[in-house]
């Protein structure tokens, strides 16, 4: 120990003796070497060179003179080049050859001064980005990952016409040539079926007259984080009643416990023998109903008795198709005002049930949700649309929403989550009032706002984390992926009649 302090005061006597100087460039050098080490920087070895020009002599000293006052009002002095005027000249012109041997180290920061024209980039080299346009500053490609995000949630905004759902359909059938991920559209215009179809996808057209069903009562064993599945479904087939049955105050607590105690005796002969064929289906809980002794459960069947009896009983069927398929599209066009959000909300259970089955296999699922307002104009499906927004990223879902006004994204605290938690937003052109909101919500600067202001179809500004980027992206019109992803009217009856 003793030992110890003595070197440390010898030492400390020898620093005494060195000159100042020395002791300032020392600290300096480490200083930078910290830079180095631990801030990402790099050193660069920089010749900066002025080039002055003049038709005559005369001109010539002036603008020499001129771009020394300069400098010098800056604390800076410029050195003629004597005797190696023809090397400096050489070395300004772009030939990348730098003949003149006066060079300085300057660590990145201080060298990207030097570079007044950056642009921000948006390239992900990973194996699954997804090609979004060309950055409209520099004309890169935009290539990115949404499975990077720390939440891969989406959503794609503006005007009609200004192209959503062709960045979607864009987006599908990019995602469906370069990942593995299962797609799953829910699509209230019936225009994704020519894409689909040419993926070789599943169109389930939900509608009175289709022969194609899926049975709302599907279940498989994944379906909830818990032990029993069968509380999750009961909570579905409660809102579902609760659409069917409740008037302004939704069903009545006694309505609610004979359903529930009916759901679990109907699933009982399924979960002994789990085959497709023992499947329930609505007229099962019908049945149930009918047989309680309660009033209130004669209540519930009969307002049931028409989607199992009566005219509207296309969802008392069991699935008859594959809804396994890696691409699938609910086209729920057909659909009345009163069955639509009966089908939204089973379409958002269907989607439920395959992303849970997906994540045990350890797939992820994208879901696309067209015209994404209609579902936030009903209170269940809204609550869903929030629930898979906060919950879909753990079961590897991946969620897009697409709509024409911002203004259905901000009705509500509980619909706002939606709006604040989606970390990548195509935004396409908007109208002048959403312009503002969206201004204030996401702090877009007055030149940014300019890109979705009267922007053309597939132009606009993305939002993918922290980053922000005008893009445009021009789909060659003469190709087959472009004649089925169109909705022009002209374009689309020719696309039919070839
Ligand atoms: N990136 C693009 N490149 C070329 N054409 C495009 C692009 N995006 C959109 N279009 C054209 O614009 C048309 C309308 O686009 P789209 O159907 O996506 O509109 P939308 O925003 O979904 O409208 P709506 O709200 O009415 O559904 C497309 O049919 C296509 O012809
Ligand atoms: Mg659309």
């Amino acid at each position: 120990c003793e030992a110890g302090e003595k070197s440390e005061m010898t030492s400390k006597t020898y620093l005494s003796l060195f000159p100042s100087d020395l002791a300032t460039y020392g600290r300096d050098a480490k200083a930078l070497l910290k830079e180095l080490q631990s801030q990402n920087e790099r050193m660069f070895l920089v010749t900066f060179l002025v080039l002055n020009t003049g038709r005559t002599e005369q001109e010539l000293e002036n603008n020499v003179f001129q771009a020394s006052s300069i400098a010098q009002k800056h604390n800076c002095n410029l050195f003629r080049l004597d005797f190696q005027q023809e090397q400096g000249l050489m070395s300004s012109l772009p030939l990348a050859d730098c003949q003149i041997e006066i060079q300085r180290g300057l660590t990145t920061s201080s060298t990207a001064i030097f570079i007044p024209f950056t642009t921000q980039e948006l390239y992900q080299s990973g194996k699954e980005s997804l090609y979004y346009g060309l950055n409209a500053l520099s004309n890169n490609l935009i290539m990115v990952d949404r499975k990077k995000l720390k939440n891969p949630n989406g959503l794609i905004l503006g005007t009609p016409g200004s192209g959503k759902s062709f960045s979607a359909k864009r987006e599908i059938a990019n995602a469906f040539l370069v990942t593995d991920d299962d797609i799953i559209i829910n699509d209230p215009e019936g225009e994704y079926s020519p894409l689909v179809n040419r993926l070789k996808g599943q169109v389930i057209k939900i509608s009175p007259n289709s022969t194609q069903f899926v049975n709302p009562m599907d279940i498989n064993a994944n379906y909830s984080e818990e032990d029993n599945p069968l509380s999750l479904k009961a909570d579905f087939i409660l809102s579902l009643c609760e659409l069917v049955v409740g008037g302004k105050e939704g069903l009545l607590p006694v309505e609610k416990t004979v359903i529930d105690r009916c759901v679990h005796l109907i699933y009982r002969k399924y979960f002994a023998n789990p085959c497709p064929e023992n499947m329930p289906i609505l007229e099962d809980l019908y049945n149930a109903l009918l047989q309680q002794d309660e009033k209130e459960a004669h209540h519930v069947a009969t307002a049931l008795e028409i989607y199992v009896k009566g005219s509207l009983n296309l969802f008392n069927h069991r699935t008859n198709v594959n809804v396994n398929n890696r691409i699938v599209c609910y086209d729920i066009k057909e659909l009345g005002k009163q069955m639509k959000k009966l089908g939204m909300l089973i379409v958002q259970d269907q989607v439920w049930g395959r992303v849970t089955a997906n994540r045990s296999s350890g797939k992820s699922t994208r879901y696309y949700m067209d015209e994404m307002h209609l579902l936030l104009k009903e209170e269940q499906t809204a609550a869903y649309s929030v629930e898979i927004w906060k919950r879909f990223r753990k079961w590897g879902g991946i969620p897009t929403g697409l709509t024409q006004n911002v203004k259905d994204l901000l009705s509500s605290r509980e619909v706002e989550n939606i709006f604040e938690n989606s970390d990548m937003i195509i935004m396409l052109n908007q109208a002048a009032g959403d312009r503002q909101i969206l201004a204030k919500q996401l702090n877009i600067s007055p030149h940014q706002l300019s890109y979705v202001t009267h922007s053309g179809e597939g132009e606009g500004l993305l939002f993918f984390g922290n980053v922000i980027l005008p893009f445009v992206d021009r789909f060659p019109t003469d190709l087959e992926l472009y004649r089925i992803m169109t909705t022009k009217l002209g374009e689309v009856s020719e696309g039919a009649q070839k």
